[in-house]
């Protein structure tokens, strides 16, 4: 079962229409080999990549639905805005270009996946704002960027069983 952080979405349950229609926007590219290749590298705790992206990708996909933006450029630039496959933390030098760098590597890395439209490049391209200088030119944008930093702050807390299921609670609320 596939689901994103805090969500009780089984995203490959057919007969459930959110799952449905989130899977409309990424089934062509959800299981495609450099994807399923980020479940091998650590994102956050016990986080992998592959779940932190999912749960960026979801997020980002259910704001931009409920706000009637573009959700399906907001669940394809969710799940491909961390395409990068090393550990930051271990290579000194990345450490200090990491913000700049990996947006950009993750750029390169989903045009050979997919093709990728201009809303889904920007975003991936300056989700690390307000890190980095510039900020998204699209609102899709600037829901990934915000979704990145939630997501990731939940991520690190689930270590922690009781603040795990407090993010858990206010997740199932959206
Ligand atoms: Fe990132
Ligand atoms: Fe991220």
């Amino acid at each position: 079962m596939r689901r994103a952080i805090g969500s009780k979405v089984n995203l490959h349950n057919a007969s459930n229409e959110l799952a449905r229609l989130y899977m409309d926007c990424v089934s062509d590219i959800i299981d495609s080999d450099k994807i399923n290749k980020l479940d091998n590298w650590e994102q956050h705790n016990h986080t992998s990549r592959l779940q932190h992206s999912i749960n960026v990708s979801y997020y980002s996909f259910i704001v931009c639905l409920k706000m009637g933006w573009d959700y399906r450029s907001a669940a394809r630039a969710g799940l491909l805005h961390d395409l990068y496959f090393y550990d930051w933390r271990v290579k000194k030098f990345l450490r200090s270009n990491h913000a700049a760098w990996h947006p950009r590597i993750a750029v390169d890395n989903a045009k050979k996946v997919c093709e990728i439209n201009a809303i889904e490049e920007d975003s991936i391209r300056r989700h690390m704002w307000p890190c980095t200088l510039l900020p998204p030119r699209y609102k899709e944008g600037y829901v990934l960027t915000f979704a990145d930093k939630i997501c990731a702050i939940f991520e690190v807390f689930t270590k922690d069983e009781a603040v795990g299921e407090k993010c858990k609670g206010v997740l199932e609320k959206i």
